[in-house]
């Protein structure tokens, strides 16, 4: 085990290229990759070894300003071009984090007609902005869900959304590490997360990194430790929230806010305000990455799991209804229900 992950960011720009951790390859490995084509860059997305909605949006503000640098032209409008094109392509990577669009459009918006080396200048400048954001959000988001909190409290998560999928600190994860830098101990039960268990991989990693109490338990075994009364708050990230507050996220995340919701335990979303998106106006509208069977049938195991002929579903993500979220916890304060209302009014819109 790497003791010192949780001093590794997650996301960086170093001597003009893309510092990453590959994910695929925790808790085993700790590979660090360092890219500068943007083929290698949306790869890196896609396949995961970069994933978590705030990293996903990082890694292509640095992808983007990576691609820009190399786009060798004086022609403003030459260089308008082929830096839409760059954009598209990295924006097909994957499609259901609102980050990795948001972060795309934020590059975009600085380009502006001056000398293209000023533009390149600029791009650079904006991509270390947005990264340095994500951080000062990451720690907000730690202390405003930590004053949902008490010491000792079990906690259950499902998938990722610690340090390892922001730069620093995560969002569901943010509170139990900003407690333990103020001395706090919590008990974190943690979803496996099938089929690419972020959740024993990454989740579990990082908490017994930090020194936290962690019980790894499989999917399925959520609603016992609830009856079991060990959880006193479950939190997870997101992926996206619409403007209703429906709130989309790992596969599974439903099923663990709809049984929050029988148990009484209040179900939290913990997310920067850059995971929100007013144009989605419900969670039906958002779009959900299906991928490849084979990450259920066969990627852990030595054989295939499925007898031929039996067709897969392997969709990533799934949204939890508005009406099952107790509160959604971003890095400008704490919402509650009327979603509707009060996203619009922390949106500033
Ligand atoms: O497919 P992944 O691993 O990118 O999915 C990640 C999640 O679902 C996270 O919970 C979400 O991105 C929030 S990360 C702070």
């Amino acid at each position: 085990m790497n003791e010192n992950i949780l001093k590794i960011d997650t996301v960086d720009l170093q001597d003009d290229k893309l510092v990453i951790i590959d994910q695929t390859k925790l808790p085993n490995e700790t590979v660090i990759l360092k890219l500068t084509d943007q083929r290698d860059i949306w790869h890196a997305i896609k396949t995961l070894q970069i994933r978590g909605a705030p990293a996903i949006g990082v890694a292509a503000a640095i992808g983007i300003y990576l691609a820009a640098k190399e786009i060798d032209t004086d022609d403003f409008n030459v260089f308008k071009t082929e830096f839409a094109k760059a954009k598209k392509y990295l924006a097909s990577s994957r499609p259901t984090a609102v980050n990795l669009f948001w972060a795309l459009d934020r590059m975009e918006s600085v380009i502006c007609e001056k000398p293209i080396a000023v533009i390149k200048e600029l791009l650079r400048l904006e991509a270390i902005k947005i990264r340095e954001e994500d951080i000062a959000a990451s720690y907000k988001i730690g202390e405003y869900g930590l004053s949902l909190l008490h010491d000792g409290d079990g906690i259950l998560t499902h998938c990722n959304a610690g340090q390892l999928a922001t730069v620093r600190y995560g969002t569901a994860l943010a509170p139990i590490h900003v407690g333990r830098e103020r001395g706090m101990n919590f008990k974190v039960y943690t979803d496996e997360t099938r089929p690419l268990l972020q959740g024993i991989r990454l989740s579990a990693y990082e908490l017994v990194a930090d020194g936290v109490d962690t019980t790894v338990i499989c999917d399925n075994m959520a609603s016992q430790v609830m009856k079991n009364g060990w959880i006193q708050a479950v939190i997870t990230g997101a992926d996206r929230i619409a403007s209703n507050g429906d709130a989309c996220n790992k596969i599974g995340t439903s099923g663990v806010a709809i049984l929050a919701k029988y148990y009484k335990i209040p179900f939290y979303i913990a997310a920067p305000t850059s995971t929100i998106d007013m144009k989605v106006s419900r969670g039906e509208d958002i779009t959900i990455e299906q991928r490849d069977p084979d990450e259920i049938t066969k990627l852990w195991y030595e054989k295939c799991m499925a007898p031929e002929g039996a067709k897969v579903y392997n969709p990533a993500f799934d949204f939890v209804d508005n009406e099952l979220i107790t509160a959604i916890i971003t890095e400008k304060g704490i919402i509650y229900p009327p979603f509707e209302k009060n996203l619009k009014e922390i949106m500033g819109e």
